[in-house]
């Protein structure tokens, strides 16, 4: 096959999504969002559909199961923070064979982000560019969502961000009301230094900035802990795929003096009109997975995420020093088969590195 061969089979339909995507690529972009959101909602919100999707997608695998940070995953695959920006979907993903998923980004007031249109699809090169800017429900109202799902088949990440218009000197102490809100209904928390989508948002990732509002919530995180009388939770940070190595460093310097828990990389590329996500972000991800890893030893937890296409970039990814990963564009073009047919691939990969588990592959490759 050639190369160009390879990457259009790449960004291609799994079977039984073939037609659904021609129709939802007739719609725009943002409308056939919202109406997936909608019908998975729906389906999620019927048990008996619910575990119906659960028999055809998800299987368990224990081979695949790991545990990081006190926390189980019951598959290595995640979904993407501004995909269920407004926790719609929690409820569910798990029977689509997700192992973990991340609500967001959350601000501390509801917004309705930027002007459309704000999303585009550039099929040929598997990409998306978006434009959105936190359009979310707003931390009360996604608590309050999120506080009514009882029971965490997988873990809840919730990502924080700040509203549109808060300078950035108030940034440090918005964030900290709005994990003060979230608190209790997620299973770990992302700090969100690194959309394009917001002005000056990325500002926060400078040393002075991000020192002072990672210390912030790390203490916050314990105050709240104590007074929920719950365990600590993990704060992760994400980061644009942008940083160069003197920014890195410094950024990895802070992770540890702060006591942060991981690291998600990364965000999406800086466009004109947004930010680029999908195939074109890929080897972005692996540089900064291979670089981090480097940087901050075998033990901190690295979640990769930006351009996973097919099963094959998720192994690339473990290789390069992933723990866990997130699909966002992925499932655009391929549908929701992707995490199963991921997890299919990591199977056999096992078998033939003759590896018991992924937890204890991984943890020998480190
Ligand atoms: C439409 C859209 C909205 C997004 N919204 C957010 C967001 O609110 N917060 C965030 O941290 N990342 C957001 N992202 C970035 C994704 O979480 C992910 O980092 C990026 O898309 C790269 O992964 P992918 O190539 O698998 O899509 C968004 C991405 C897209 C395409």
């Amino acid at each position: 096959m050639t190369n160009d061969a390879a990457a259009a089979t790449e960004h291609r339909a799994y079977p039984g999504f073939r037609w659904m995507r021609r129709w939802l690529f007739r719609l725009d972009p943002e409308v056939a969002h919202d109406r997936i959101v909608r019908l998975l909602n729906l389906v999620f919100q019927l048990p008996p559909l619910t575990w119906l999707l659960s028999i055809v997608f998800a299987r368990r695998q224990p081979q695949l199961k790991q545990e990081y940070l006190n926390l189980n995953f019951p598959t290595p695959i995640g979904l993407a923070a501004g995909f269920d920006k407004n926790g719609q979907l929690v409820r569910g993903l798990h029977a689509l064979g997700f192992g973990f998923c991340e609500v967001g980004t959350v601000t501390l007031r509801p917004q309705s982000g930027n002007p459309q249109p704000r999303l585009w699809r550039l099929a040929e090169e598997g990409a998306l560019i978006n434009n959105m800017g936190f359009n979310n429900d707003g931390a009360a109202v996604i608590a309050a969502r999120l506080a009514k799902i009882k029971q965490h088949p997988i873990p809840i990440g919730v990502n924080i961000g700040k509203n549109r218009d808060t300078p950035l000197i108030e940034a440090a102490a918005e964030y900290k009301e709005v994990l003060k809100i979230v608190y209790s209904v997620g299973d770990y928390f992302v700090v969100n230094v690194s959309s394009p989508n917001t002005p000056q948002l990325r500002e926060l990732q400078k040393p002075n900035y991000l020192r002072e509002l990672l210390g912030g919530l790390v203490e916050q995180g314990k105050r709240l802990a104590l007074q929920q009388n719950s365990p600590v939770k993990p704060i992760l940070v994400k980061l644009a795929p942008e940083l160069d190595e003197a920014e890195l460093k410094a950024v990895v310097a802070i992770l540890r003096e702060e006591g942060v828990s991981g690291v998600i990389a990364c965000n999406t590329l800086k466009h004109t009109q947004g930010g680029t996500s999908g195939r074109p972000l890929l080897p972005y991800t692996v540089k900064m997975v291979q670089r981090l890893r480097q940087l901050l030893g075998g033990d901190f937890l690295i979640i990769a995420v930006g351009g996973i296409l097919s099963p094959a970039d998720v192994w690339q990814l473990f290789r390069a020093g992933a723990n866990l990963v997130q699909v966002y564009t992925g499932l655009v073009y391929r549908g929701p088969r992707l995490p199963v047919e991921i997890q299919r691939f990591l199977l056999n990969q096992l078998r033939q590195v003759d590896a018991p588990t992924l937890q204890e592959y991984l943890s020998m490759l480190r």
